[in-house]
C-alpha cells in the first residue's frame, strides 16, 4: 500500500504524516515515513539547492528536473524495495505536487511533465492520496506565522498568492480527474479533528 499526502503549504501534512505512522505501529503495521523533495541523501542534497533562497533565479525547467530526480533517488532507493518486501509507504508529497506546482502554478507543459514523472517514476502510482484542504490565503497566513516563530521559510514559501491559487485550482483539476484515489479532508479544524479523520480513511481502506 502507497499512500501520499497532498495540500497546499501549511495545511498541516508534517504534522499529521508522523501521527498517522504512529497509529499504524501501534496497530502492528510496517510503515516506512518519507517526504519530498529528498528522503534519501542525494534527495536531501537536491533539496537543499530547491529550497535555497539564494536560487531565485532557477529556471522553470531546472525546477521540475530536480524534483524529478529527487523523487527518482527516492523511488529506486526506498519506495520500491519497501512495497516490494510488503510494507505501508506514506509519502509527504509525491508526483501530484509536481503536476499541481509545475504544471498548474508554473504552467509548465502537463503532457510533458506526465512524461518526465512517469520517467522518473517507473509509473509508481500511489494507491491512496490524501489531500489536506486549506484555502491559498489561510496557508499563507499560517506560514508567515510559523516563519515568525522560527520555521524555515524557503525558495517556495516566497512565491506569490496568485501563485498559491493556481496551484489550488490545479489540485481541484486533479482530484476531480481521478476520485477514486484522492480523499479530501479539510485541514480547517483542530489538528486532532483532522488526524481523527485521516485516520478513519486509512483504517477503513486497510480493513484495520
Ligand atoms: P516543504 O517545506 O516540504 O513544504 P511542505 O511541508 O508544505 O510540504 O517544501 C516543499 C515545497 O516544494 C512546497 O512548497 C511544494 C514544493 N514542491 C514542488 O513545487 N514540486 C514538487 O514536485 C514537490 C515534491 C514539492
Amino acid at each position: 500500500m502507497f499512500i501520499t499526502f497532498e495540500g497546499s503549504d501549511g495545511s498541516g501534512k508534517t504534522t499529521q504524516v508522523p501521527q498517522l505512522v504512529e497509529f499504524l505501529c501501534e496497530k502492528g503495521c510496517r510503515v516506512f515515513q518519507t517526504r519530498e523533495p529528498g528522503g534519501t541523501p542525494i534527495g536531501d542534497q537536491i533539496r537543499t539547492v530547491l529550497h535555497d533562497l539564494k536560487n531565485k533565479g532557477m529556471h522553470a525547467h531546472t525546477e521540475i528536473l530536480l524534483y524529478a530526480a529527487s523523487r527518482a533517488q527516492l523511488v529506486a532507493q526506498e519506495i520500491q524495495p519497501r512495497l516490494a518486501a510488503g510494507e505501508i509507504v506514506i509519502c509527504d508529497r509525491y508526483a501530484d505536487s509536481t503536476l499541481a506546482y509545475q504544471g498548474y502554478g508554473r504552467g509548465l507543459d502537463l503532457t510533458v511533465l506526465r512524461t518526465i514523472l512517469n520517467f522518473a517514476t517507473g509509473g509508481l502510482q500511489p494507491n491512496l492520496t490524501l489531500y489536506l484542504d486549506l484555502s491559498p490565503a489561510e496557508g499563507l497566513r499560517r506560514r508567515q506565522q510559523a516563519a515568525q516563530s522560527g520555521a524555515e521559510w524557503n525558495r517556495m514559501d516566497a512565491q506569490s498568492l496568485e501563485f498559491y491559487e493556481r496551484v489550488y485550482a490545479g489540485y481541484q483539476t486533479l482530484i476531480a480527474a481521478d476520485p477514486a484515489r484522492w480523499v479530501t479532508i479539510s485541514a480547517n479544524g483542530e489538528r486532532d479533528t483532522v488526524q481523527t479523520q485521516i485516520r478513519a480513511v486509512v483504517a477503513a481502506r486497510l480493513g484495520l
